[in-house]
């Protein structure tokens, strides 16, 4: 079975999506979400010049081979580009194989280990109020686990707090999608550690006391903290009972965690700008994280997660993979398949597509209860609809970023 077709799709129905289809040459065909959010293009041009000419003509049941030969053929190791696009090709070969085989993909990767996946929404809100009705409201859509960002006093607006009024053209509609602002710069945003580190803890103080000590809530730091914030911050949350602290520091430097670990017994999740087992080789070793926070779609694709995530279970390291709705249905449904098969499967981050995303990429994953399940269609579930993507060109779009009141860029 070789691959015949290679074809790199580009959509921007709610927000822009990179699709890598192949075809072989009996007629079976695989997606792979090749998104990277806000570096779109880069991503195409890497498929499109340098790795689907050297597909066309391949098995396509050699899966670990051509994931190898892409990696080491390359000779420039890792990153983000790179790994985004070998993922798109791997998880585009694992749905061909299951396609083939006739089975969900998950029963190819060693079968069902659990009904469904417990799934985590984004609840947010400048005020109070709005974090409650936020909450209010993803409980009623059945969520069982949800974050919670909130606005600071005195800070105009922070990434990952949903617009209450909606975004330009769409006014009065909440937007609960990840910010990625479209137009031709990013917005900035300001920031100021010390004011969330004295406000975070009085928020999450009132939450538990109106949704009591049950629900898991989680909270993301979005690596804006030093070590010693960190330790701060999750000593202070002790008390609410966290799921997970997610990002608290720069991601690059593990060693910052050995002294957030010292000091606090918030479990610690990160790995989401993560793309290689080696950016995890020290937290997951000396047990410095509870949850590797890495997506199927910037990590080389099932065949390299699964790996990290087996590394990470020989030291009870749960996966909590990264699903905000920049990861396209194709890499939310193998995130799923992943999620049903591993034993160390923890939470699925779970934010829903928009309608127009949903008419491009039919899906058959389901949601119910507050779990998400893959379905049962043969390979990963999901059938793109070229005529669909096609009515919405990509469009500029940047992830904001923030700057201190003296006017220094600050992580984000
Ligand atoms: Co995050």
């Amino acid at each position: 079975m070789k691959i015949d077709k290679a074809e790199v799709i580009v959509t921007s129905p709610d927000r822009n999506f990179i699709t890598l289809k192949l075809t072989t040459d009996d007629g079976l065909t695989g997606l792979g979400d090749a998104t990277l959010n806000g570096r779109e293009l880069s991503v195409v041009a890497y498929l499109t010049e340098h790795v689907v000419p050297l597909l066309l003509g391949r098995d396509a049941h050699n899966i670990e081979d051509t994931w190898q030969f892409l990696y080491r053929s390359a000779y420039w190791r890792r990153g983000p580009v790179t790994m985004a696009a070998i993922s798109a090709v791997d998880v585009a070969l694992w749905d061909i194989k299951a396609k083939a085989a006739g089975m969900p993909l998950y029963q190819l990767l060693g079968g069902a280990s659990r009904t469904g996946l417990l799934a985590y929404g984004h609840a947010s809100g400048k005020s109070l109020t709005e974090v409650f009705d936020s909450v209010n409201s993803h409980l009623e859509q059945g969520f069982k686990a949800i974050r919670v960002q909130t606005g600071v006093p005195g800070l105009k607006s922070i990434y990952g707090i949903a617009s209450n009024k909606g975004l330009p053209g769409n006014e009065g509609v909440r937007y609960d999608h990840e910010p990625a602002q479209r137009g031709a710069l990013p917005a900035d945003e300001d920031w100021d550690t010390r004011s969330y580190l004295r406000h975070v803890p009085t928020v999450f103080e009132a939450v538990r006391n109106e949704f009591g000590p049950e629900l898991p809530l989680l909270h993301d730091g979005h690596h804006r903290m030093t070590p010693i914030q960190a330790a701060t911050l999750g000593k202070s949350l002790e008390p609410y009972d966290l799921f997970w602290l997610e990002d608290c520091t720069p991601a690059e430097n593990q060693e910052a965690l050995r002294l957030v670990r010292r000091h606090t017994t918030t479990p610690l999740a990160i790995g989401e700008i993560f793309n290689s087992i080696w950016d995890y080789q020290q937290s997951i070793r000396e047990q410095l994280i509870d949850y590797v926070r890495s997506a199927v779609t910037h990590t080389g694709g099932i065949t390299h997660l699964k790996k990290i995530l087996e590394f990470a279970g020989q030291y009870q390291i749960k996966s909590g993979m990264h699903g905000p709705t920049d990861i396209s249905p194709v890499g939310m449904a193998a995130a799923m398949h992943l999620g049903m098969a591993i034993h160390n499967f923890g939470i699925q981050e779970y934010m829903k597509h928009g309608d127009k995303t949903n008419a491009v990429f039919g899906q058959s994953y389901s949601w119910n209860n507050g779990m998400l399940h893959p379905g049962n269609k043969p390979g990963l579930g999901v059938e793109l609809n070229v005529d669909e993507a096609g009515k919405y060109p990509y469009a500029t779009a940047y992830l904001p970023y923030n700057r201190l009141a003296d006017g220094t860029v600050h992580d984000g």
